[in-house]
């Protein structure tokens, strides 16, 4: 613990030289959480990004998230501390090259719910609904973004797709996210078949199971959950949804269905109440390869910048200010 409280000294004095802002998503190890100046989910992250003046963004999350902080501010200098944090969801969905078979993914589920051909791309799915708008989730690449009609996150995404003037829309790469938009707007959401191995294995079961042992608390559902998940859930909502829902209830204890790096801010700020994780192994690695180490040697060495190339960026743009203006 010194030697986090050292390395956190140091990598506060960097910043101030540095004129750097540290972001962190709530999923992050509680000590990167600490030393960073906001945390939040996918949407606040990226306003944030936006609106403070700095030099330079470290953003302790995964890739797409660097990268999306990249496309909104070509001037600053954006860093990813682990250079392999991934999205394995945004690697699912590809613009013109095939995906990766599946069943390559951790977590794959036997049967998927909607079925494509292996070498399906985005291209293919665009030309097969012609007209037809594509939201993208920011857990996406820039590629895929700049071919998309707007971005959404797991905060808007009903806002998103209720703002588009057809009846019809793509929306890639979550099918739980989509089949919840579905739900929750009315429209025919024609959807990707990706799926976030953290929180597709969580079964039914596992939510009843929780609610027996724990009878007296509300159940929280990140809607990248299964639908038969969020059926029995109390409330669906991101990751910063549940954080704002569980410090104004009135009720005392929770069970929280997404990634347990949540348990630390909820714990923090609701020191009076219980949060119990839906299950102890909802653990993402690639949010936990971040360590303060990183980040100090991320901002010591400058290193590693996450850049754009300059079409895909101010396509990519496109999508995501559209999501913004909203
Ligand atoms: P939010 O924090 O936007 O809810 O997203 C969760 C997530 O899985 C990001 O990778
Ligand atoms: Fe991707 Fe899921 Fe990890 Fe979020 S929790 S970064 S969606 S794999």
């Amino acid at each position: 613990m010194d030697q986090n409280k050292e390395l956190a000294g140091k990598i506060l004095a960097l910043k101030e030289r540095k004129r750097a802002l540290i972001l962190a998503h709530n999923y992050q190890r509680e000590e990167v959480q600490e030393i960073a100046d906001f945390t939040g989910d996918s949407l606040e992250l990226s306003r944030t990004a936006v609106q403070i003046d700095c030099d330079v963004i470290v953003f302790c999350g995964v890739d797409f998230m660097a990268e999306s902080a990249s496309i909104l501010n070509p001037k600053k200098t954006v860093l990813l501390p682990e250079q392999s944090a991934c999205c394995p969801m945004a690697d699912m969905v590809h613009w013109d090259a095939p995906r990766r078979p599946w069943s390559t993914y951790p977590g794959y589920r036997e049967q998927p719910v909607f079925v494509y051909p292996k070498e399906f791309t985005l291209k293919d799915m665009k030309a097969m609904h012609p007209g037809v708008p594509v939201v993208c989730y920011v857990n996406t690449s820039a590629e895929v973004k700049a071919h998309s009609d707007i971005c959404c996150t797991s905060a808007n995404v009903v806002k998103v797709v209720e703002s588009l003037p057809s009846d019809k829309v793509i929306c890639v790469p979550d099918r739980n996210l989509s089949m919840w938009a579905q739900k929750n707007t009315g429209k025919k959401v024609i959807a990707w078949d990706g799926f976030c191995h953290v929180h597709d294995r969580i079964t039914r079961e596992d939510a009843l199971n929780s609610r027996k042992e724990h009878p007296g608390a509300l159940l929280l559902a990140h809607p990248e959950c299964r639908p038969e998940v969020l059926d029995v859930a109390d409330h669906v909502t991101s990751t910063s949804g549940m954080i704002r829902f569980a410090s104004e209830s009135a009720h005392k204890e929770f069970i929280v269905g997404t990634e347990t790096g949540i348990l630390y801010r909820l714990r923090k700020d609701n020191p009076d109440k219980i949060f119990h994780p839906l299950r102890k192994d909802m653990i993402c690695p690639n949010m936990k390869k971040t360590t303060l180490q990183s980040v100090f040697d991320a901002l010591s060495r400058m290193e590693h910048v996450v850049k754009v190339p300059e079409d895909i960026r101010l396509a990519a743009k496109t999508s995501l200010d559209r999501m913004l203006a909203l």
